[in-house]
């Protein structure tokens, strides 16, 4: 009985022991950027004499409704506009600025075959790339009501049983974790990271820096946020926003470094800044199309007070309205719709690409958006 008992003290002892190292290593981990944040595995990206040229691909929304014409129809249109703008422009990085599937409407038990598709044209010329996630990348699928009329669910694609398990229907979609864990292990050209894990459900956290031509010194950081929704609200929640604070104060201390913010679904201040809804856009905010109202994460929790402390950040860059394409100033940075590129989503307006082209001496910070057709529109400079 003696023994025990010690034997049970020690345990406690070692058990506590344990989980004071667990603290102290969880609060150092916060003080500083976790490695896997800065996505150090990959070879360092670096402008080259032409600058730093980015494309952004938004709202692709492949897969949906595979079971009919249209649905595939549209995959192959997106396919087209990604091809037209990253043969016009060449760009030195690709960021998929979320939704660029439709996990609500995918026929099949996973996401992974469309979002494979979805940066297939990117790979195959080369060009590195990363993503964020949007609303509908991991939505749960929603059973058309027609499925249940007298003509019955139509053939899709369902795994064929094994012997361990029968065949299973479930169109369960591929979560957050899964889908980025996918990208990253089969893509050498992916810097793409799965966050700290302390930001979870918030997936798509990380930082990259983008090196001088000449010296290894980094002259651009390009955060990138998860926005949420799907299977959870559409917020950028608090624990982000001090993730973004620490993440700054480290590699940028004293804000010498200009600093862009990628993240999916338009912050609250998107609605304040917009031009009225359906008017025509004036000066200072410079774009396209005003076709709808800016539709915004649920609640600011402080990542946009954060934004505006830092004169270092220039701009952010968002998707997820389709019928937005416009740039309009805040306090000192601005705020950036891309363009809708996929065919799928809703909304006909034609599709593009807000491309951003960094120059290095002297710095600038130049956007436009490149149509599918290759006509060139939106010229703006951000800084
Ligand atoms: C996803 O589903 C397709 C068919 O529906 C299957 O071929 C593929 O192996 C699945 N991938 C994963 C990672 O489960
Ligand atoms: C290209 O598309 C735009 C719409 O985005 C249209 O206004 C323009 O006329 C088209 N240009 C050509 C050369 O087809």
């Amino acid at each position: 009985m003696r023994c025990c008992r010690r034997i049970a003290a020690a345990g406690a002892l070692l058990a506590a022991l344990l989980s004071a190292l667990a603290v102290r290593s969880s609060l150092a981990e916060r003080r500083r950027p976790a490695r896997s944040s800065l996505a150090g595995r990959r070879r360092p990206l670096r402008f080259a004499s032409g600058g730093f040229k980015v494309a952004l691909f938004a709202d692709l929304h492949y897969g949906e409704n595979a079971w009919t014409d249209w649905g595939p129809a549209q995959d192959a249109g997106s396919d087209r506009v990604m091809a037209a703008v990253l043969d016009a422009e060449k760009p030195d990085f690709v960021v998929y600025l979320g939704d660029l599937v439709t996990a609500n409407n995918l026929g099949i038990p996973n996401a992974s075959l469309y979002w494979d598709r979805a940066i297939s044209p990117t790979r195959r010329r080369g060009i590195p790339w990363s993503t964020v996630f949007g609303n509908h990348d991991d939505m749960a699928f929603e059973w058309p009501p027609e499925w249940f009329s007298p003509a019955g669910v139509p053939p899709v694609q369902c795994p064929p049983p094994t012997s361990m398990s029968i065949s299973d229907c479930s169109f369960r979609g591929t979560p957050r974790h899964e889908l980025m864990t996918g990208e990253i292990i089969h893509n050498g050209l992916s810097y793409s990271s799965n966050g700290p894990k302390d930001l979870w459900p918030a997936v798509s956290n990380y930082v990259l820096q983008v090196l001088s031509q000449k010296k290894d010194d980094p002259v651009l950081l390009m955060y990138f946020l998860d926005s949420g929704g799907g299977s959870y609200p559409e917020v950028i929640s608090s624990a982000q926003v001090q993730w973004f604070q620490s993440q700054s104060q480290f590699l940028n201390p004293n804000g010498r470094i200009p600093e862009i913010i990628f993240w999916h679904i338009p912050s609250t201040a998107y609605s304040k800044v917009a031009p009225k809804a359906k008017s025509e856009i004036r000066k200072p905010c410079v774009g396209s199309i005003n076709k709808e109202d800016v539709a915004p994460q649920e609640a600011e929790w402080g990542m946009m007070d954060a934004l505006a402390k830092r004169a270092s950040v220039k701009a952010v860059f968002v998707g997820h309205n389709h019928g937005l394409d416009w740039c309009c100033p805040h306090e000192k940075l601005w705020l950036c719709f891309a363009r809708h590129t996929g065919y799928g989503g809703y909304g006909n307006w034609p599709r593009g690409a807000r491309v951003i082209q960094i120059s290095e001496q002297p710095y600038s910070i130049q956007s436009w958006i490149r149509m599918e057709n290759g006509t060139k529109h939106s010229d703006i400079t951000l800084s």
